[in-house]
C-alpha cells in the first residue's frame, strides 16, 4: 500500500516542503519511510510541524535513513551518545552558533549524508535557520563557469570554528551553553570536489561552503578566494535560499550533500533549544 495518508506541500521557495499526514512517535512502515525519503530527495529539506518526539522517537526516525553519523567537537547528552543539544540561554551573550553558511561537518572524509535537527524551545522572535539550494545555483552558472570549476577541489578544514584559536575555541564567550571541545584535531584537511555529483539523484550541486572551505586546491588563495567569493554569491542569492520559521516540537531534516545552511540570531532574552542528530553519508 503506498503511504497516500503523507502530504508534502513545497514552501514555494527554491528548497523545502513541509510533510504532514505521519506521526513520527511511532514506527513507520517501509512505504512511509520511501515516501518521506522521495520527498527528501526532490525538496532537499522538509519540515514536520506538531511532533512531539522522545529521545528514543528521534533516533528511531534518524535510523531510518541510515546509520548515525560521526559528531566530532560537540559533546552528545547524558545516556544518548548520537544526539546533541543546540541551544542557547536567555541570558546567553555567547554568539549565536552555527551563524555562518556551512554544510554540516563537510571537512570529514565522508560528511553526513543528512542532519536531523528537533525543536523544543522556540523563540518568539528570531531564531530561523536558512538554507541554499545547492543543484540550483550550480545550474543557475554560466558555462564558462562550469567549465572552469569542473574537476576542481576545494579544502575543507574545521580549524576556522573549532581549532584551539577559533570561534569555539579559547577565545569564546565563557558563557556559552553547548559544551564544545575545541581541538587540535581541527586543523586536519579534505579536499571535495566542488561539483559534486549527488550518489542518489545523480545531479550536480555546488558544494562548497565559507564556514569550512579555506582553499581551492591548485589555485593560489587569492585565485581561490576570488573563485569562492563569486560562487558563493550565487550560492547565497535570495533566489536560492529558504528561510525556515520554527515551533514548538517541529522536526526538520536536510541534505547536506546539495544544501548549506546557518543560523540565525534576533533573539536575545529568549531560550532556544534543539536536539540534533545526523545520518552518515554519502
Ligand atoms: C546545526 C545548525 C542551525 C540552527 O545544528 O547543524 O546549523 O538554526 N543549526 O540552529
Ligand atoms: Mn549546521
Amino acid at each position: 500500500m503506498a503511504a497516500s495518508h503523507i502530504k508534502v506541500t513545497p514552501t514555494g521557495a527554491s528548497l523545502g516542503a513541509f510533510v504532514t499526514g505521519v506521526d513520527l512517535s511511532k514506527p513507520l512502515t517501509d512505504e512511509e519511510v520511501a515516501a518521506i525519503r522521495k520527498a527528501w530527495l526532490d525538496h532537499l529539506v522538509l519540515a514536520f510541524p506538531d511532533q512531539p518526539m522522545s529521545h528514543e522517537d528521534l533516533e528511531r526516525f534518524t535510523q531510518y535513513f541510515g546509520p548515525f553519523g560521526d559528531d566530532p567537537f560537540i559533546a552528545p547528552i547524558e545516556g544518548h551518545p548520537h544526539i546533541i543539544e543546540v541551544k542557547r540561554a536567555a541570558t546567553e551573550k555567547a554568539s549565536v552558533f552555527a551563524a555562518a553558511w556551512h554544510s554540516d561537518w563537510s571537512f570529514q572524509d565522508t560528511p553526513p549524508a543528512g542532519t536531523i535537527l528537533h525543536s523544543k524551545i522556540t523563540p518568539p522572535v528570531g531564531g530561523d535557520t536558512l538554507f541554499c539550494n545547492g543543484y540550483a545555483a550550480y545550474e543557475a552558472l554560466s558555462d564558462e563557469m562550469k567549465a572552469k570549476i569542473e574537476g576542481l577541489k576545494a579544502v575543507h578544514s574545521a580549524a576556522l570554528a573549532y581549532a584551539p584559536d577559533g570561534v569555539y575555541g579559547k577565545g569564546d564567550g565563557s558563557d556559552r551553553s553547548m559544551t564544545i571541545k575545541a581541538s587540535e584535531d581541527a586543523l586536519n584537511t579534505k579536499s571535495h570536489p566542488i561539483v559534486r555529483v549527488h550518489p542518489e539523484t545523480g545531479r550536480k550541486a555546488l558544494f562548497i561552503n565559507p564556514g569550512y572551505v579555506k582553499t581551492v586546491e591548485g589555485l593560489s588563495d587569492e585565485d581561490a578566494f576570488f573563485l569562492l567569493v563569486e560562487l558563493y554569491g550565487v550560492t547565497h542569492d535570495e533566489r536560492f535560499v529558504y528561510r525556515h520559521k520554527w515551533q514548538d516540537d517541529m522536526l526538520l531534516m536536510w541534505d547536506n550533500r546539495c544544501t548549506q545552511h546557518m543560523a540565525t540570531g534576533g533573539y536575545d532574552g529568549h531560550a532556544r533549544l534543539m536536539h540534533r542528530t545526523t545520518v552518515a553519508g554519502p
